[in-house]
């Protein structure tokens, strides 16, 4: 599937961990073009790869491999001088209090797919995941009306709701949920670079707290799993209790789980309800939606982050040591690792922006 004309976006926060992502889907997508790259008033007026280089020459790139050399001379502008015209749509990844200011500017005229919270818990803002609420995109249509926006805001998941969504999904469709509780052990990635986690801090080290993660998670998650009912979204009423802590891990969230199903449930049943799961999304053939939503492994030692957070270039979610959990009603646990700047962040972004071009929302 190609389209032409290409789509033509800018990339707000490319400078930063998750807008390098961008640059990395992006340069090899058949539906984008990008053509304007934006960040701070630090970085606006200097090539691309200047922007990412300290005074003492380290290239500050997070990605695998090199910048792109699509990339790598074009000028960064600074976000609030960004020129629409032009511009089809914006990716906009930036930390949410300037995302709530930046994104309030471009929405009106252009839609916006974000990485950030700014507008997630708004009530005519949908927080899509593709393949597991990609249907709440029928509230943005309210959202302009509302708004009077020619454009709209459509931000995605915190990277750790995304990867507990896609997994708790097929399983509360399947089988009712009645709750769930959650430790994340967060990569270091997840942070950003300003301020970011210090080498000092994390290495030899757990940090125990993540700042607001935890409620962000236990908000987003029944809000993603809840279900569209005409122009609202009613949200799933589901006890969530996360806790978050960043571990001395490069890229890819792990996630322990255990859930409370809403009837007994073998564990069979549950890996072919994760399985399955989908595969109707995936049949869409969009550029940037992995072959298999979820990929259930049966080996004892593995999701492991190092091994895994590349499967189908971090687009799918690997759920393992799926068990019974004795303490809860019907409980049934694993352990999930889900990329936190591919799926978690750009690539997801990217595919949330396929989904809305093949609807013809975009
Ligand atoms: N990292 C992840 O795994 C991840 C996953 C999901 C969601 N997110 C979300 O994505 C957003 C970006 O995160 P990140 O990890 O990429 O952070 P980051 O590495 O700290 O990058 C921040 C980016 O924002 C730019 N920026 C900062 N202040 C700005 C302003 N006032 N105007 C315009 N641009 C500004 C920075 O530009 P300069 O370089 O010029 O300072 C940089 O490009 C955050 O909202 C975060 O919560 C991140």
């Amino acid at each position: 599937m190609s389209r032409n004309p290409r789509c033509r976006v800018a990339v707000v926060g490319a400078t930063g961990v998750a807008g390098q992502q961008f640059l990395v889907s992006l340069d090899r997508n058949p539906w984008f073009e990008v053509v304007a790259l934006a960040a701070s008033e630090r970085s606006a007026g200097k090539p691309y790869i200047d922007a990412i280089t300290s005074p003492g020459g380290h290239v500050g790139w997070a990605c695998e491999g090199e910048v792109p050399k699509a990339f790598a001379q074009v000028p960064v502008v600074d976000a609030v001088d960004l020129n629409l015209d032009g511009v089809d749509l914006v990716f906009s990844a930036v930390e949410s209090d300037a995302a709530r200011a930046l994104e309030e500017k471009f929405a009106p005229r252009v839609p916006v797919v974000s990485t950030s919270s700014a507008f997630r818990y708004e009530d005519d803002v949908p927080v899509i995941v593709p393949g597991v609420n990609h249907d709440h995109a029928g509230i943005i249509k309210r959202q302009q009306k509302e708004r009077g926006w020619k454009g709209f805001v459509t931000p995605i998941p915190n990277c750790t709701t995304t990867g507990l969504v896609v997994a708790l999904a097929p399983l509360a469709r399947t089988f009712g949920l009645r709750g769930v509780i959650v430790t994340s052990m967060q990569a270091l990635s997840g942070a950003g670079r300003s301020p970011g986690v210090s080498a000092m801090d994390a290495l030899d080290n757990i940090i125990p707290y993540i700042p607001k993660e935890e409620e962000k998670v236990q908000i987003e998650a029944s809000k993603i799993l809840g279900r569209l009912e005409g122009d609202q979204i009613v949200p799933l009423d589901i006890p969530v209790s996360a806790t978050c802590t960043r571990v001395n891990v490069r890229d890819g969230h792990t996630l322990c789980v255990s859930a409370s199903l809403g009837r007994p449930a073998d564990l069979d049943e549950v890996k072919e309800a994760l399985r399955n799961f989908g595969l109707q999304f995936v049949d869409l053939g969009l550029p940037s939606t992995p072959p298999e939503i979820i990929r259930v492994t049966e080996q004892p030692d593995r999701p492991q982050p190092r091994i895994d957070r590349l499967v189908n270039d971090g687009m799918t979610t690997v759920v393992g040591r799926i068990r019974a959990d004795s303490v809860l009603e019907n409980g049934v646990k694993w352990i999930l690792l889900s990329h936190n700047t591919k799926l978690g962040a750009a690539k997801g972004a990217i595919s949330v922006a396929e989904y809305l071009l093949h609807t013809g929302l975009v």
